[in-house]
């Protein structure tokens, strides 16, 4: 190739080259669809940056303000898509200092000094992070509020319990969707741990080693509201621990998501008919005219594989790498975006479906009429008559049996019947085999009781309404 058709170097970093890159290569090592997302991040952190160097006699006042002018009118274009991107310049870091230069001249080169964009790209994401974390948690807070609610609701509401899927126990439905919220709870609160670890600032520790310029990095970490500053540069740089602990969360919260979306598929089956998904989120079929199919909840289960994937990329990602910066970083944004909209948009649509869940109570108590569903509870009750669990269990299983034999259930048995099977049955048995009666027993906290459901939801919904928006 002759020289003339040759490009020039990347105005940022090309002292040294005699050419630019080829284009194929820029384009290959170009993040710019993915960091956009980072704009406001960047000018914010550049904002803080060149206060900084400020104070610190870097630039004059001049300079400074025309550089957070620049700024502002940048921030201005990009949200009013009047920004002109140039994909040439690699990333978004190099997009608005290129634009600044453009629009202020020379003031825009001074605005990199004592900054590199090895500490510069992990300050901006990390603001970025620390911002989802707060959108992820109010939506998993209103995702609470909406389940706490129906918990409220449907407190005495009986349904079969399971395990293995197989009929276990009568259990209330508002205890289950108190499970959710817990589950949900400790994705609350994950978050929130992560995000402790998240607010150390890196700016100021160059591309390395430091920096020489004495830069007032405690007050840069108070203005962009870091805790603290970073204690160690190389590690400061290298770092993407907290992006893994943050997708590690989002795993957890999509692992929880497809759970109990893979429950409201099961129980809105016309076998089980627990409940009705509104229409709204279900979709028809092109060929079958009856069906009403549960497209949106299959997609949230679905979805969440993405949460774990990512997960796993971003692990395998860091793995051999050396300390500090390696380009092999840029990537780890497409996985920690793609985790925050699996997020962000899932809990917006679950919650508004919860809301929306019709509940069919006739069925859900007619399956409590299945399966000896409390046949633990008449164990229970010779335990309480003085009878060692294991001959109890024994006992039971002999009625179950027979129950089972003449197609009936325990509690349609006659106390003549029963009492073949034991002289310590009496008339007292039946408010332990009934199923709506055999709830209320279980009273401690965390149990199924009516009267526990609700004072465990009005708790929730209390601790739920006090909690602080961040
Ligand atoms: N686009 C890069 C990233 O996302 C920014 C940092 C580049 N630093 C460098 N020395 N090449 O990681």
């Amino acid at each position: 190739m002759k020289n003339k058709k040759k490009k020039a170097p990347n105005p940022m970093w090309g002292g040294r080259f005699d050419f630019g890159s080829n284009n194929v290569a820029k384009k290959y090592t170009s993040s710019l669809d993915k960091d956009k997302r980072l704009y406001k991040q960047d000018i914010k952190s550049s904002l803080a940056h060149a206060l900084a160097l400020r104070e610190a006699n870097l630039i004059d006042r001049k300079e400074y303000s025309k550089i957070i002018k620049g700024l502002d009118k940048i921030l201005k274009e990009i949200e009013n898509n009047k920004f002109h991107w140039e994909e040439e310049l690699e990333d978004i870091h190099m997009n608005i200092e290129f634009a600044l230069e453009k629009k202020i001249g020379r003031a825009a080169q001074k605005l990199h000094t004592g900054r590199s964009r090895n500490d510069q790209v992990v300050t901006d994401l990390k603001l970025y992070l620390i911002e989802s974390i707060n959108e992820i948690n109010s939506l998993i807070t209103k995702t609470q509020k909406s389940l706490v609610n129906k918990a409220l609701k449907f407190h005495n509401q009986l349904m079969p319990g399971f395990t293995h899927l197989q009929l276990a126990q009568p259990i209330t439905f508002g205890h289950h969707l108190l499970a959710w919220h817990e589950m949900l709870e400790r994705d609350y609160g994950r978050l929130i741990d992560s995000k402790n670890r998240i607010s150390t600032l890196p700016l100021g520790s160059g591309a390395l080693s430091g920096i020489r310029y004495n830069l007032n990095r405690n007050k840069l970490a108070k203005r962009l509201r870091f805790k603290e500053v970073t204690k160690n540069s190389i590690d400061a740089v290298s770092d993407r621990d907290f992006a893994i602990e943050f997708l590690s969360c989002a795993c957890m919260l999509g692992l929880h998501l497809s759970r109990m979306s893979e429950e409201i598929i099961i129980w809105s089956s016309t076998q089980f008919g627990y409940i009705e998904i509104p229409e709204e989120f279900c979709t028809g079929s092109s060929i079958m005219p009856q069906k009403k199919n549960p497209d949106v909840v299959e997609l949230l289960r679905g979805g969440s594989s993405k949460t774990i994937a990512n997960l796993i990329g971003i692990v395998s990602l860091l793995k051999n790498q050396p300390l500090a910066y390696n380009r092999d970083m840029q990537e780890d944004k497409g996985f920690v975006f793609e985790s925050i909209d699996y997020c962000v948009s899932s809990l917006e649509i679950f919650s508004s479906l919860v809301e929306g869940l019709k509940i069919n109570r006739k069925r859900m108590e007619e399956d409590c009429n299945l399966g000896q569903i409390t046949a633990t509870e008449l164990a229970d009750y010779l335990v309480l008559k003085g009878v060692p669990f294991r001959q109890a269990h024994s006992v039971v299983g002999k009625i179950v049996m027979y129950a089972d034999k003449t197609k009936l259930q325990i509690f349609d048995l006659s106390l003549e019947e029963l009492r073949k099977f034991s002289k310590k049955i009496e008339k007292d048995v039946f408010s332990f085999l009934l199923p709506s009666e055999s709830i209320k027993s279980r009273n401690l906290v965390g149990g199924t009781a009516p009267k526990q459901v609700l004072k465990q939801a009005t708790k929730a919904m209390k601790m739920l309404k006090n909690r602080k928006k961040s």
